[in-house]
């Protein structure tokens, strides 16, 4: 589903040393897998969710997302590879103030908005928000809000999810929960996740996780648990 080939990235401000933020690093994630990248912050995390994102182009080295190049797309493919293929979970900072979050969910599907709200209201019903439909976004809880923002994600089933730090505004209750949930909806839909985060409670809620540090992709392991304990 996603290979990434060598990919690196640098940014370079004023005359000092460049930084490198993805620094050669190659993965695959396939359908289905739920990966997360565990690192401390300023390890390039959101660089890389950028990169994949297609929102920054790598300096060297390939991403391909379904076998096709994101270098190689043309503008409107690549703005169609953003809407169709890809769900962005973002943070609750980014709902609009007074929105209902029925209408917050239904932001990507362009049709009418009565269909667009009978498609995401299964989808909103799944995450635990059932009751919450016509709830403002000051009248949700964070947690409640995070769910609202993977229903958008995924309200266009996405072949791939992405999402950064998505549990960072919730405690370890909600956090469960949250990714919980996200893992459940990913998984009966075969999407592909992959989660990107420094908190090692997030991680472990991933089937496998690989370390980024300065930069640079650690070995992926098998059975996240033993990061609870540390
Ligand atoms: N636009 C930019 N220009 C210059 N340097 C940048 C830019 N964006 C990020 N960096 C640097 O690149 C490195 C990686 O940043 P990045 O935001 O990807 O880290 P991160 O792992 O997401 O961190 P955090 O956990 O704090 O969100 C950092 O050292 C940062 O200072
Ligand atoms: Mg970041």
């Amino acid at each position: 589903m996603l290979e990434l080939r060598n990919v690196t990235k640098q940014y370079r401000v004023g005359s000092r040393s460049a930084i490198h933020a993805v620094d050669d690093v190659s993965m695959t994630l396939a359908a289905g897998e739920v990966l997360a990248l565990y690192g401390p912050s300023g390890s390039g995390k959101t660089t890389l969710i950028e990169l994949i994102a297609g929102l920054k182009t790598p300096d060297a080295g390939s991403i391909l997302v379904g076998g096709r190049d994101l270098q190689k797309m043309s503008r409107s493919q690549a703005s169609d590879y953003r809407l169709n293929d890809l769900g962005i979970v973002m943070q609750p900072s980014s709902l609009q103030p007074g929105a209902r979050a029925i209408a917050s969910a239904s932001m990507k599907l362009m049709v009418g908005r009565r269909s667009a709200r009978s498609r995401v209201e299964p989808l909103l019903a799944e995450l635990g928000l059932g009751d919450r439909l016509h709830h403002r976004t000051e009248q949700l809880s964070m947690g409640e809000r995070q769910r609202v923002l993977i229903a958008l994600a995924l309200s266009r089933e996405p072949k791939l999810v992405l999402a950064d730090e998505p549990t960072a505004s919730l405690d370890t209750a909600n956090t469960r929960q949250v990714l919980g949930l996200l893992r459940g909806v990913c998984e009966a839909r075969n999407m592909a996740l992959l989660l990107v985060t420094h908190d090692p409670e997030a991680a472990a809620f991933a089937d496998e996780v690989q370390e980024l540090r300065d930069g640079r992709l650690g070995d992926r392991r098998l059975d996240a648990r033993p990061l609870e304990a540390g």
